[in-house]
């Protein structure tokens, strides 16, 4: 991928790369090669699908993961990892929304999850820089102490250890801030990987390159793929955006892409996890990176498909030199996660009739603790363990006012299909962009996404996205096509980068 240009001074910028990536060693499991059959097929390795086949490993299940990619490349790769039970200001909200019992539940799986990474990590003796910290939720304006002040008794009742605080080890002031001890920071891959090691070592099979194009149903379950099908009793569907359509789950939930920048300065704090609700939304988190440190710097969230561009690293950018006496920016990179109408995730059966068949989606930006739980969920499903959770993340509840929220958060959905997308556009706007950009243009009556890259070689692929027909927009600051729907992102040669689509933008021959 090409490096982009500082805006500022024109030095060039690091191309876009995940600081957890960068620093683990890639792996090699082998795709899957012909049909199999097992207990528990799961298809997705991130920190819900590993977390699950680990749980079921250890129980003497024969699992097999399914990964289309490298296993911990996903949003788990490139998320800032902070480990906590605190998840900016939602237990208020929670409790005037689903109930203390919902809320309680929610707040208890998320502390439960810091205990088992914790206990997993003491008990395969995992080297993944594990370490307590407190997390604070924070505010610089006086405007929002009052919502500080009722987050923290809200927190409190739950039974989460919070307290009201003025002063946090940042090097700037806030105003108030919830501090909740005890969270706590680790190394996303480091773990990830070796709970990978711990499947593949007792005999389990990891099936890397191997991308899961269909689910079916029935007295056994089928996952079929392109390298071989995978019968099991139970499929365990930890795709991040579920790939199966059933239970409408791409008009229930919606993605949200953000950025993050890794900073070498001269003043990151020792401790805490950091993040900073409302607009502009900020994380900040200190990863201890061999002799030295970094900041994490996280924020920029939007609609993914809608707005992006390199001017959002720009302003993480301009806010960190505000705020840390910036040496270095070795890192810079961005993902997407899905959030719910009600802000608590859906993990467990995807309906009555599909009893097999379990999902785990929708973690709103917190799936290190989330997506433990969920995994952990899954596997005690699939056992027919007692799952003290699964009330909390049931997926098939329903509420008018989250349907309210998903018909306004969705509501641009309408507009983007394909039907209506030429409308306005001339024939001769079908000219071909120059190095470095890109542009939907009309080619009789196809869309086509044409992208020049830096050497100047075209690359043409069909606009239209392969998960529901929408229209896709090119990202610049990713050197994507990402579907402003539902969250789907391509290649400039139209693979397949992040889900709910299944299939390539097919390319499409252009000779401008
Ligand atoms: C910028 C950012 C920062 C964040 N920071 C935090 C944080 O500090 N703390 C926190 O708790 N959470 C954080 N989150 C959220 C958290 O990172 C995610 O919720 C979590 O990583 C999601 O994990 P997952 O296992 O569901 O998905 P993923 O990690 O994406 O795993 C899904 C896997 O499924 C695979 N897959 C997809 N389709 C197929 C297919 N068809 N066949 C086979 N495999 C397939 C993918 O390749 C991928 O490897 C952050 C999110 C973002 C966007
Ligand atoms: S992601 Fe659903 S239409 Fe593109």
């Amino acid at each position: 991928m090409d490096g982009d240009e500082h805006p500022r001074d024109g030095t060039a910028l690091p191309p876009p790369a995940s600081v957890w990536i960068d620093t683990t060693p890639e792996t090699s499991y082998e795709p899957l090669s012909g049909d199999r059959e097992v207990d528990v097929a799961v298809v997705g390795g991130g920190i819900t699908g590993l977390t699950a086949a680990a749980e079921l490993t250890d129980a003497g299940e024969d699992v097999a993961v399914i990964e289309s990619d490298r296993i911990v490349r996903g949003v788990t790769g490139r998320t800032t990892a902070k480990v906590t039970a605190q998840h900016g200001l939602i237990y208020d909200h929670l409790r005037s929304t689903v109930g203390d019992e919902l809320a309680r539940g929610y707040a208890e799986a998320n502390q439960r999850a810091i205990e088992h990474i914790a206990e997993t990590v003491e008990r395969r003796d995992v080297d993944c820089d594990f370490g307590r910290t407190p997390a604070y939720t924070y505010t610089d304006s006086p405007d929002e102490r009052g919502k500080i002040a009722a987050e923290v008794e809200a927190a409190k009742a739950l039974g989460l250890p919070a307290r009201f605080v003025e002063d946090t080890p940042l090097p700037f002031d806030v105003e108030a801030a919830i501090r909740v001890d005890d969270q706590a920071r680790f190394h996303p891959r480091e773990y990830l990987l070796a709970l990978a090691e711990s499947v593949a070592g007792a005999g389990n099979h990891v099936f890397e390159r191997t991308k899961a194009r269909e689910i079916e149903g029935g007295r056994r379950n089928r996952v079929v793929t392109d390298r071989g099908t995978v019968t099991a009793e139970t499929v365990v569907v930890a795709t991040h955006f579920p790939i199966l359509d059933r239970r409408l789950f791409f008009a229930r939930l919606y993605p949200e892409r953000s950025y993050v920048l890794a900073v070498r300065a001269s003043d990151v704090p020792t401790e805490g996890l950091y993040y900073r609700p409302g607009e502009p939304m900020r994380s900040l988190r200190t990863h201890v990176a061999g002799e030295e440190d970094l900041v994490l710097v996280g924020g920029e969230g939007h609609k993914t498909g809608h707005g992006h561009g390199p001017e959002r690293y720009e302003r993480l950018e301009r806010y960190a030199r505000e705020r840390f006496d910036v040496e270095e920016i070795p890192y810079r990179w961005s993902t997407q996660d899905y959030s719910t109408p009600d802000r608590i995730p859906f993990v467990g059966r995807v309906g009555p009739t599909t009893d097999g068949i379990l999902v785990g989606t929708g973690f709103g930006g917190w799936g290190m603790t989330n997506g433990t739980a969920a995994g952990r969920l899954l596997a005690d499903l699939a056992l027919g363990r007692s799952a003290p959770y699964r009330r909390v993340y049931d997926p098939t509840r329903f509420s008018v006012a989250a349907l309210r929220t998903a018909l306004g958060e969705n509501a641009h959905v309408a507009k983007e299909f394909v039907g209506g997308w030429a409308e306005g556009m001339r024939d001769d706007d079908a000219t071909t962009p120059a190095p470095g950009e890109a542009r939907v243009v009309r080619r009789g009556r196809r869309p086509v996404g044409l992208y020049r890259d830096e050497g100047g070689d075209l690359h043409a692929v069909s606009a239209v996205c392969t998960h529901m027909d929408c229209i896709v927009n090119w990202n610049d600051a990713e050197k994507s096509w990402d579907c402003p729907c539902h969250g789907s992102r391509f290649d400039p040669d139209g693979a397949v980068l992040d889900g709910p689509a299944v299939e390539d933008l097919p390319t499409r021959p252009f000779d401008g």
